[in-house]
């Protein structure tokens, strides 16, 4: 094969293009335009109300079922707003469940996406991929590595696929090892064998039972309260202790969801995560940290970094707000070849975006007790205090749920994790807020499973603080049609 010499390829030609940097340029300019005209919630655009219906009616056939909100996006938004088909316009405060952290329109991520669309192919794959991949795989990796071991990273599409991925190195590794341990409440994605390790009856309804999971019960702040946290954390690990007797070198690994994000946004403390990690540190189990939920929203990039407890992570996960999933493991659980692979890893557009959304998260100011992602939670709490003294009758005494991790307050959460329980937690009442809210022009969700609870993972990214009033001013409304 000929050689040539030349500083930069074809392909790199074409990025660096001037003409490419003025085509973009101008899209991102009609963008913000255009994005601009979104300044507040508005109702159906007379005229679309009978198109948007029909849409609705396709979506839920293709589908198969109908969708739980009347929710199909127009393509277009500003910031935390977001239209819809039918031309209204809400605000979105659960952000695709947590992946659009930088909100709606933002025009560096369009921008970096529409550069990557120029690309020789839309997917990449693991026999064959541009740097983009790598270039993402490297920036978390330095992030990563700050605060824990974590040296190798393996891209997927899904969170449950990144978790796949993590289960079976897991698996290799500590052969013929086949039992996991899990808390109660957790949720580890939908493939089959996340849904029957997940701790949700109704997620796993005709699934066969062949994943053989152990269930530790979470952090419990009122049982802690009440009897001692060192008694919870002895509890625990006699607990901890009676599975690995009873299973002697069959448990592969212990899954850490640091903040449990579908069990209900429940927290703890450093301590507990710490003696159970050392218990099995002790015990050959690797521990696996999932914050696929938590990661970029809390009150440091990552929990584990949070909780100073990156030192005992052998394998960790990450999803959603990366726009890319991926496993990262310590030179130690480097699988054999063969193990993970896979036709793509992923698009050069999420590549892209993922890479800016990690580089934005760095270099700004979301971290620490004084951050972004902190300031907000405040006002969110402020928010819901303001609102319960107004209306106390909404949010009566949370009932304690004998087993599961206690909510003692009407709020709750971390960073960009928020929840509030009106209606004691009552499942109807929560799910039927969550519809009246969305009515109302603000989507957001629930999580927990009893207390139920409303929950917000917001566009913190691009989030005002005076906005929090203006959501707020819906909320109240969507509760009141609750309240009746
Ligand atoms: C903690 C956790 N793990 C895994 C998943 C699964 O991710 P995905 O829905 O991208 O498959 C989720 C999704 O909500 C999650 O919250």
């Amino acid at each position: 094969m000929s050689t040539t010499t030349g500083a930069a390829t074809l392909g790199a030609q074409l990025q660096d293009s001037p003409a490419i940097t003025q085509a973009i340029d101008a899209i991102t300019s009609e963008v913000r335009a255009k994005s601009a005209q979104i300044t507040d919630i508005r109702g159906p655009v007379e005229g679309l109300g009978d198109d948007y219906e029909s849409f609705m009616k396709r979506a839920g056939e293709t589908r198969g079922r109908g969708l739980l909100y009347p929710y199909i996006g127009s393509g277009l938004g500003n910031g935390a707003l977001v239209e819809l088909m039918d031309g209204s316009v809400k605000w979105d405060m659960i952000s695709g469940i947590g992946v659009h952290f930088f909100g709606h329109s933002d025009t560096d991520l369009i921008g970096a996406q529409v550069r990557s669309a120029i690309g020789d192919t839309t997917n990449h794959g693991n026999l064959q991929a541009g740097w983009e991949g790598y270039e993402f795989s490297e920036t978390l990796l330095e992030l990563a590595g700050r605060k824990s071991g974590l040296k190798h990273c393996f891209l997927s599409p899904t969170g449950a696929l990144a978790n796949e991925n993590a289960l079976k190195i897991c698996y290799q590794k500590h052969a013929p090892a086949s039992r996991v341990i899990a808390f109660k409440d957790c949720f580890m994605g939908r493939t089959v064998t996340m849904a029957q390790i997940g701790d949700s009856a109704g997620a796993r309804v005709g699934i066969p039972l062949s994943t053989q999971v152990d269930y530790m019960p979470f952090f419990d702040e009122v049982a802690a309260e009440r009897d001692g946290v060192t008694k919870f954390i002895d509890t625990s690990l006699v607990k901890l202790n009676e599975y690995i007797a009873r299973y002697p070198l069959q448990h592969a690994c212990f899954i850490f969801e640091l903040v449990q994000g579908e069990g209900g946004f429940n927290t703890a403390r450093r301590d507990y995560f710490k003696a159970l990690m050392e218990c099995c540190r002790a015990n050959s189990i690797a521990v696996w940290d999932d914050e696929i939920q938590t990661f970029g929203r809390t009150e440091q990039m990552f929990v584990y970094e949070a909780l100073d407890l990156g030192e005992y992570v052998d394998i960790f996960c990450v999803g959603k707000m990366t726009q890319v999933c991926a496993t990262l493991f310590t030179e130690r659980y480097n699988p054999k070849a063969g193990l993970l692979s896979g036709t793509f890893t992923g698009t050069a557009s999420a590549f892209a975006a993922g890479t800016r959304v990690l580089e934005r998260l760095r270099d700004g100011d979301f971290y620490g007790d004084t951050g972004i992602n902190a300031r907000h939670h405040k006002a969110f709490r402020e928010q819901v205090k303001a609102l319960a003294a107004k209306h106390p009758d909404w949010f009566p005494k949370v009932e304690d749920v004998p087993g599961s991790p206690g909510a003692k307050d009407i709020v709750g959460g971390i960073g960009g994790m928020m929840r509030m329980t009106p209606f004691g937690g009552d499942k109807a009442k929560i799910t039927k807020a969550c519809k009246t809210c969305f009515d109302e022009g603000v989507v957001l969700f629930y999580c927990g499973h009893g207390p139920f609870h409303l929950r917000m993972l917001p566009p913190l990214g691009v989030m005002k603080f005076e906005d929090w009033p203006r959501v707020f001013e819906c909320v109240e409304r969507g509760l009141a049609k609750v309240a009746g």
